[in-house]
Formats: C-alpha cells, structure tokens, sequence
C-alpha cells in the first residue's frame, strides 16, 4: 500500500515507517520537524534500506498538505503528528487546539478532496476519563484533565462522526499506553527536547550521567510498592500494531478503537529496577511529592486487540530497558563525538 505517514520523523511514527517499509509498503513522510530531526529520515533508510521519501510541511498549512496529496497517490493514512506535552498544554492551550485539531482538520479535509478514506490515528489512554478501575476497557467513558488530552478525545469524535457521515471513511483509534524502548540497532528511539517529562528518557539520561537522579513522584499511592503503576509497550510492538491496524481496515468500513498496551502494569520502582539491571549500575534516585494530575494506576485490558487485531506485545520490560539504554549510550556517544 502507499501510506502517508503524518509525523513519521517522530518517536513512534518513525519505528512505524522502518515496520512498514520492511513489509513493502510504500512510505511517505509529511512532517515539520518541530519536535524531530530531518536526520532521522536517512536513519529510517539506513535501517530499511529502502528510499522514505521526505515532504517537509505543516499540516495546518491546508495548501502545503493539499500538494502533498497532489504529488503522490495515498492508499492509507497514518496521523501521528500533533504536540504531545501534557504540562506545555496547560500552559499553551490555544498552540494545542490549533495545531492538534486545526492541523487533523486540515488533513482530513485533503483526504476527502483526494478520495483517500482510510485512517489510522495515534489517540492516547489519556482519552479515558481515569476514574474508572484499571485494566481499561475501551468503552470506558472518556474525558481529559488537560488540553492535550482533550485533543485527542475532540479528534476521536470527529474521526467517529465522519465514519458515521460517510462510508468511504474507515478509521482505527489506537489508544497507546506507554510507549518506551528504541529500535534494536541503536540507531532510533526518544529523543525529547530539553529535559524528558516522561520516566523513561529521564532514566535514561541519569544513566548517562546527564540528569544527576531519578525523581520518583509519590511512593505513598495505593500500588504494591506505593509508586505510579503504568502499562509500557515496546515501541516496535506498537509500530507493529499499525501494521495489523491497517490490514484490518482495508476490508472495513467505520471507526474502531484498540488499546495499545501488554495488559501489565509496572511501577515507577521496577522501572527503575528493570533499567539498572539493562545498564549494569545503580541509579541515584530520591523520593519527590505526587506530580499534579497523575493517577495510581494505569493499564491496559488487551482483549479487543487481540481478538480483532491479532496483536499481541512480544517484548517484556527488560528488552525495552536493553533497547532503550543502548539508543540512548550510543546518542550521547555520538553527541560527544566519540
Ligand atoms: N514518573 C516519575 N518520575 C519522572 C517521570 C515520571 O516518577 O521523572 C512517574 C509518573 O508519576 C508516573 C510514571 O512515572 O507514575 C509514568 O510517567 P510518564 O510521564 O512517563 O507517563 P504518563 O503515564 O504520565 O503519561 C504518558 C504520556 C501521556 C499520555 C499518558 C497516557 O506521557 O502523553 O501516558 O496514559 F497521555
């Protein structure tokens, strides 16, 4: 198929891109780079050793996105690109809603002028209103605790209502539990800017020596050791989950949504007990207050992925320290020049 893939620079849109290109799909990457590097496209061909080939442009840019569809003939499209900073959207609400829900807008307007219908869009387990029970199933009510997340709830609803409108549209809502890990080779993985908000960058720069010790927020919730518990999935695991996703659609009409998780949670403390042991030292790490907003406990009910997609996660907490542990020496390595 030929795929357009929305944010295909970024975290998980570029292991998705290496997936797909290695099972013969035809990839194209439309991205602004405002939070990824141009870099990575040569690494996805490294990688692939196929030509990704690269259009640099803004998705609330409707012009731009529309001589994207004019250049190229698009089977599927893969939408990943949008800011993703829960704290940063708080504090930007406006810069969230305008480039989230103007820039699908935008896209899905392309699609409809280019008879392009199928959809696979990058939602979130932000999407569940969280005061409901772990695991989380996916006709749990939804709702949001910040803009972010209300992106993602608003841009599943007007996914959903166009598959209802019209029936050449067919989307797949993957909600993501948390992504971690890199690409084998070392060659890709998370590359935040500034200082990571999420637990496994941060862990992975103390380890370098970057960062000088893990802040675990709150020891006093009520999980078995008093830590956040939280569903992480191997970033490869999740790419090939685009892939089952847009077998599934080609046959289907509609809107559909999965949980994207292993259906086990892990705590802040086994993370960190699980990275120590991938880069063979002790982690300095102190106890901080509870972050604003963040909930016990986290994980995922994998049932209706497996049952509809055939997904299942192959890699256990350990592969995804390993992995992310030699992404992340070999990019501090390489930033020090060595
Ligand atoms: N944590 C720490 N120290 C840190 C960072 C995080 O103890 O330095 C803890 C958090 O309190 C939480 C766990 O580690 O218990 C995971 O936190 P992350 O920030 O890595 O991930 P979140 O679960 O908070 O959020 C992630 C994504 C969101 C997404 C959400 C969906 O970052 O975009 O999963 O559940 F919305």
């Amino acid at each position: 198929m030929n795929v357009l893939l929305t944010g295909g620079a970024g975290f998980i849109g570029s292991h998705t891109a290496i997936i797909l290109s290695e099972r013969g799909h035809d990839i194209v990457v439309l991205d602004n780079f405002s939070n990824s590097k141009p870099s990575v496209i040569q690494r996805i061909e490294r990688i692939t050793g196929r030509s990704c080939p690269c259009e640099e442009a803004d998705l609330t840019d409707a012009e731009a996105v529309d001589a994207v569809f004019r250049r190229w003939k698009f089977d599927a499209v893969i939408h990943f690109a949008g800011f993703k900073a829960v704290g940063e959207s708080v504090e930007k609400p406006l810069e969230y809603y305008e480039n989230n829900l103007i820039g699908t807008l935008k896209l899905m307007e392309a699609m409809t002028n280019h008879d392009v219908g199928d959809i696979i869009f990058s939602s979130s387990a932000t999407v569940y209103r969280g005061d409901s029970p772990a695991p989380y199933y996916e006709d749990y009510p939804l709702g949001a605790s910040n803009p972010y997340g209300w992106t993602k709830v608003m841009i599943e609803r007007m996914l959903r209502d166009v598959c209802a409108a019209d029936s050449r549209w067919a989307a797949v809502l993957l909600r993501y539990f948390n992504p971690i890990g890199a690409h084998p080779s070392g060659l890709l993985g998370e590359d935040p800017n500034g200082i990571p908000n999420n637990l496994l960058p941060y862990v992975a720069k103390v380890a370098v020596g970057e960062l000088p010790v893990v802040r675990i927020f709150g020891d006093d919730y009520d999980t078995p050791d008093g830590t956040g518990v939280r569903d992480y999935i191997h970033v490869m695991d999740l790419a090939r989950g685009h892939l089952l996703a847009l077998d599934y659609i080609r046959t289907r009409r509609g809107c559909f949504s999965f949980n994207l998780g292993t259906g086990k949670g892990y705590s802040v403390k086994e993370v960190v007990a699980a990275f120590e042991r991938a880069c063979g030292k002790p982690l300095p790490s102190r106890i901080d207050p509870r972050r604003a907003g963040d909930l016990p406990e986290i994980y995922a009910n994998v049932d209706l992925a497996r049952k509809e997609l055939g997904f299942s996660a192959e890699f256990g907490l350990s592969e995804m320290c390993a992995d992310a542990w030699n992404w992340q020496r070999r990019s501090s390595s390489a930033s020090e020049g060595l």
